[in-house]
């Protein structure tokens, strides 16, 4: 049994690119129980690389998960005590991901073929009760659908004492097609996930593929332990700011002012210089997201970027929500 109780009822999918401290940062500044995760992380490269603080840094934006691939069980386990240090909540094993690199490193979705490896990665991530360990997988591989396959897949990893699965309700293809085009073929089918709920009630599954809006999410929290959301945050994180009030029941709703941006700005200050501008920039350049007349502020950004001069687009960015703060909120 673990110590902390936290809910997953809404998680924001793991996102190469995407998901980094700066944008996780921006998702915590808008919604304080939205569950976080990082970008993937390979198993060595969290191991041996210098780099890898600038993915795996936790900068207390629990509740959160650290995801890894990889499949050698001994690096995994050291990736567990690494993510525990970091006090990650969550160290979750990406058995999901259909692209050709991540095959060749064996990992990611085409250790589904594997389960009983699956399940000993799981059993050799668990350290200790104070970090829970987790998979996000796939419904099945290649074109066929087959329930079976997936609730076999299930049984094995269970085995394992994880309590958490996260599913990408659609089957990879790892031959002939694209990671992009792996998220929108073949067909979603959630009642795969539904139908084995049913079967494990004492395991949290939360549903991931698809949910491109805040009402759809509304509308399956109710049929699931939780739902994860990926593309719909990638381009709109700002929909974060009604999370804590409609899954959380929170009474207070989160107000876009100027503190949104001077919090954010708070956070990436120190770090200019040592990560790009656009790795540190581009979460909040999604505040133009469906504001119309835009256009005059984003060339202005974009110029000031290139020059990284900081002060100067965090005044920017307070002048534009000053002129849109009714349309934003
Ligand atoms: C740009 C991008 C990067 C992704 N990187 C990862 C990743 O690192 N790990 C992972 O498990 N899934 C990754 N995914 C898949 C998402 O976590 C999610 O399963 C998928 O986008 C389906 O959810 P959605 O329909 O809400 O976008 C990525 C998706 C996108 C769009």
């Amino acid at each position: 049994m673990l110590n902390k109780k936290i809910d997953r009822k809404f998680c924001v999918a793991p996102m190469m690119g995407y998901t980094t401290p700066y944008a996780r940062q921006l998702y915590r500044i808008l919604s304080k129980k939205t569950f976080l995760f990082t970008e993937m992380i390979a198993t060595k490269t969290m191991i041996h690389s210098k780099n890898a603080q600038m993915i795996i840094r936790n900068n207390n934006q629990n509740p959160i998960a650290l995801q890894v691939g990889g499949s050698d069980l001994k690096e995994l386990n050291k990736c567990s005590k690494i993510a525990y240090e970091l006090n990650y909540d969550e160290i979750n094993l990406n058995v999901g991901c259909p692209s050709k690199a991540v095959q060749k490193g064996s990992f990611g979705a085409c250790l589904m073929r594997d389960k009983i490896l699956v399940r000993q990665s799981l059993e050799s991530m668990q350290i200790n009760k104070n970090i829970e360990v987790s998979l996000k997988c796939r419904i099945g591989l290649g074109k066929e659908l087959n329930y079976d396959f997936f609730e076999e897949f299930i049984d094995e990893i269970i085995k394992s004492g994880i309590k958490i699965v996260y599913v990408h309700a659609r089957n990879a293809i790892l031959n002939g097609i694209s990671p992009k085009a792996n998220r929108n073929v073949p067909r979603l089918k959630y009642d795969f996930v539904k139908k084995v709920q049913s079967k494990y009630p004492s395991v949290t599954f939360v549903l991931n593929g698809g949910i491109n809006s805040i009402d759809k999410a509304l509308k399956l929290k109710n049929e699931y332990d939780g739902v994860m959301l990926g593309r719909l945050i990638q381009n709109n994180p700002f929909c974060l700011k009604n999370v804590d009030e409609l899954f959380y029941n929170c009474k207070e709703k989160y107000q876009i002012n100027e503190n949104t941006v001077h919090d954010y700005f708070n956070f990436i200050k120190p770090n200019v210089g040592n990560d790009s501008i656009f790795r540190l920039m581009s979460p909040l350049l999604q505040i133009f997201f469906g504001i119309p007349n835009s256009k005059e502020f984003k060339s202005k950004i974009h110029n000031i970027m290139q020059k990284q001069k900081v002060d100067l687009l965090e005044n920017i960015f307070l002048d534009f929500i000053k002129k849109q703060k009714i349309l934003l909120n």
